[in-house]
């Protein structure tokens, strides 16, 4: 009895925590978070603040690229690498499209919502890596060389076998009595 209720102990704390942890980083993200994605070349990334009153920076590497000063009364926002930025107080979103060049390839990016204010998580936005979709394209040349091969070393086999089998069947017994009687006839 005494290990059965440990036990349901444990797993209430354990569910509990879950939860909680759960709960807690939906809660944090709810505040202010970012996401990003790649399209062709180039790098569209979107701040989202629940609360928006200050000024949002849009961080690459931890460095500021693009920024929107507090909406009042309308946002003004700049970035600092020809990003093209624009602020929607409807619904609280930061956008930033900037052109993907080598450093943005893979990078960390962030937001943060007031000068030292509330940061979002750092995310990382990369390039889909497409070997996944050049290995078939790789592999069908590969198995079309591996049946062609298999084809050649079934056909040699197949000669050779019959080869064996012609020789064999070329007793030297009988050649040389139908060479004999060649011969005979050649005379007679
Ligand atoms: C955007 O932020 C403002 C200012 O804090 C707030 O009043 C408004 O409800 C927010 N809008 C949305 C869609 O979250
Ligand atoms: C990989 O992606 C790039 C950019 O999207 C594209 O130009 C290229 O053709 C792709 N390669 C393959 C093998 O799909």
């Amino acid at each position: 009895m005494e290990s059965e209720q440990i036990l349901l102990t444990m797993l209430t704390v354990l569910v509990c925590n879950i939860v909680c942890r759960s709960e807690g980083t939906s809660l944090h993200k709810n505040k202010i978070s970012i996401e990003g994605f790649i399209n062709e070349n180039e790098l569209t990334l979107i701040c989202h603040v629940k609360d928006l009153f200050l000024q949002v920076d849009i961080l690459h590497e931890s460095k500021c690229e693009a920024k929107c000063y507090p909406p009042y009364p309308r946002s003004t926002c700049f970035s600092y690498n020809k990003g093209d930025i624009t602020q929607n107080l409807k619904t609280n979103c930061t956008k930033l499209v900037v052109r993907l060049d080598e450093k943005k390839y893979k990078s960390f990016w962030s937001c943060q919502h007031g000068s030292n204010g509330e940061k979002s998580d750092q995310i990382l936005v990369q390039k889909e890596d497409n070997t996944s979709s050049r290995d078939p394209s790789l592999e069908k040349p590969f198995l079309i060389a591996l049946i062609v091969v298999a084809t050649i070393s079934i056909g040699l086999c197949v000669v050779i076998s019959f080869l064996i089998t012609c020789i064999r069947r070329r007793n030297p017994d009988t050649a040389g009595v139908k060479q004999d009687i060649l011969l005979k006839q050649t005379i007679t």
